[in-house]
């Protein structure tokens, strides 16, 4: 299966994917993900990339798109995957279409994760990372085992830079410009289908689901 979820900062993309990923047995794809661990790195795309993490604005497409071509050809796509924060604008949802028709493939379903925007700074400001293993937690909404560490790898968990208050407000506000027109382009392509993201986790996974088994 082939899979774009879409949504805010915040919505629950990469909570849910991975649990999608593990379901489905297809690979979790988040540009956010291969963009904080070149920064970790300071490989020269981390450090690119950089700059434009810190203050909530995207990648250049150029850059982002070339990235996603080479993830997109690894042996591991060829039964299908889930893309988590990607495509982000119009430019690269074209490219992506380009991309898959030259290879005699197409997106089955974009979910778009939908949860009011009221909730979402609460989502964002409690959330906490795991900077060993990547593991994502929330300090009221899932919290690991002994506060402070991490359930998988027992690291120090962190706050993700880019989930200050002011860094969100420039997030939200590009989602609304670069990232929702998108939601038009895929329900134009008869694909969107759109997942109720307000309830708890697993309450979101069951509808997560309850879509999925449509295409299965
Ligand atoms: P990215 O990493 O993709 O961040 P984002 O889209 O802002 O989304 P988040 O990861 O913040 O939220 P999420 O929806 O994954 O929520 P989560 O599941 O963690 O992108 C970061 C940056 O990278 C961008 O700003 C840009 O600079 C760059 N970038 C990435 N892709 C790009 C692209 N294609 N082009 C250009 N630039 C790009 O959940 C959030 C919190 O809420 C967690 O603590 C979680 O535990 C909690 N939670 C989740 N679900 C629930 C629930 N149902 N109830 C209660 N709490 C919940
Ligand atoms: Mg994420
Ligand atoms: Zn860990």
């Amino acid at each position: 299966m082939k899979i774009i979820l879409l949504g805010p900062p915040g919505a629950g993309k990469g909570t849910q994917a991975k649990f999608i990923s593990r379901e489905y047995s297809i690979p979790h794809i988040s540009t956010g993900d291969i963009f904080r661990k070149n920064i970790s790195e300071k490989t020269s795309l981390g450090v690119k990339a950089k700059k434009y993490l810190d203050a909530g604005k995207l990648v250049p497409d150029e850059i982002t798109i070339g990235i996603m071509k080479n993830r997109l050809d690894m042996d591991d796509c060829k039964n299908g995957f889930l893309l988590d924060g990607f495509p982000r604008t119009v430019n690269q949802a074209r490219a992506l279409d380009s991309y898959l028709n030259g290879v005699g493939q197409k997106i089955d379903v974009v979910l778009l994760i939908d949860v009011p925007e009221k909730l979402i700074f609460d989502r964002i400001t409690g959330r906490r990372v795991c900077p060993s293993c990547g593991a994502s937690y929330h300090i009221k909404f899932n919290p690991p085992k002994i506060e402070g560490k991490c359930d998988v790898c027992h690291s120090d968990i962190v706050q993700r830079k880019d989930d200050t208050e002011s860094t969100v407000k420039s997030r939200l506000e590009v989602y609304g410009r670069q990232t929702e027109p998108l939601v038009g382009y895929y329900e134009a392509q008869g694909v969107l289908s759109k997942v109720d993201g307000s309830g708890e986790i697993d309450q979101v996974f069951q509808n997560v689901r309850n879509v999925l088994k449509k295409y299965n």
